[in-house]
């Protein structure tokens, strides 16, 4: 017996394009990244909803947002749905925050903000709180995914889990309450991650660009290449996902041009 066909979600993070024409996030070219990405994800299958967990831009422009709005668009005109992160400047976005929910077939895919302009720290304000609490209980009986920039747990590098959302663990315990909240997904930590809180399931999906050493004290860069992460919702509430890299990404990272936060 077989069911309904399962969802086919695919996550994008961590974009951190750049405004003027040749600029890079240490040495590389993040819109040749995300462009790459795109390109091996959509050869792969063509999802059924794209997310994108924030730091969409480095340089949190208008004109910049909507240049990307029309050019995902373009490759992919389905749902999406964006969350901001800490690079970004959410009054900025325009197009790209029009979504906040995305219905699919068994499952809901929403929004969480966990960011504050100008801030690398990462807060659940109580309004978006309530705002989360009542989305969910309206989504029942259908599963849910909510997506957010940071990490709501601490990753075990220093330098990050300083930014993690402060009252996670509330955040955490709520969701974890409810048997049909299944998963959360976050960017911010530029690497592939998996937790598990009771019946949760955390996972943190690499940048299209530029990735962080797991485990690592303090800021560092590693050479894995430009990833995204695929996530198969299934009608019972099961998911499967994998990590994929763009192996043959010509990647040159710049050093010398270190710049944090
Ligand atoms: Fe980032």
């Amino acid at each position: 017996m077989s069911g309904p066909d399962p969802e086919h979600l695919l996550q994008i993070t961590d974009v951190h394009l750049r405004a003027a024409p040749g600029a890079t996030l240490l040495g590389v070219d993040t819109w040749h990244s995300v462009a790459a990405v795109l390109d091996q994800a959509l050869a792969e299958r063509t999802p059924d909803a794209v997310i994108v967990t924030g730091d969409v831009s480095h340089d949190p422009e208008p004109d910049l947002y909507a240049r990307f709005y029309g050019w995902l668009k373009g490759r992919f005109p389905g749902p999406l749905l964006v969350t901001p992160g800490n690079h970004d400047v959410a009054g900025n976005m325009g197009a790209l925050l029009e979504v906040d929910r995305i219905e699919l077939s068994g499952w809901q895919v929403i929004a969480l903000d966990s960011h504050v302009d100008d801030e690398p720290g990462a807060l659940v304000s109580p309004a978006d709180f309530a705002a989360l609490r009542q989305a969910c209980t309206d989504a029942a009986p259908d599963h849910v995914l909510v997506a957010t920039h940071h990490p709501p747990v601490t990753i075990g590098s220093p330098w990050l889990d300083r930014d993690r959302i402060q009252n996670g663990q509330e955040l955490l315990e709520w969701l974890s309450g409810h048997s049909t909240v299944r998963v959360v997904v976050f960017g911010h930590a530029h690497q592939e991650l998996s937790f598990t809180h009771r019946h949760l399931s955390l996972f943190g999906t690499p940048s299209t660009c530029i990735q962080f050493e797991p485990g690592s004290e303090q800021f560092s860069v590693d050479g894995q290449k430009p990833g995204y992460r695929w996530l198969t919702l299934h009608a019972d509430g099961r998911v499967d996902t994998e990590v994929r890299r763009v192996e043959d990404y010509a990647l040159h990272i710049d050093r010398s041009a270190f710049a944090p936060g």
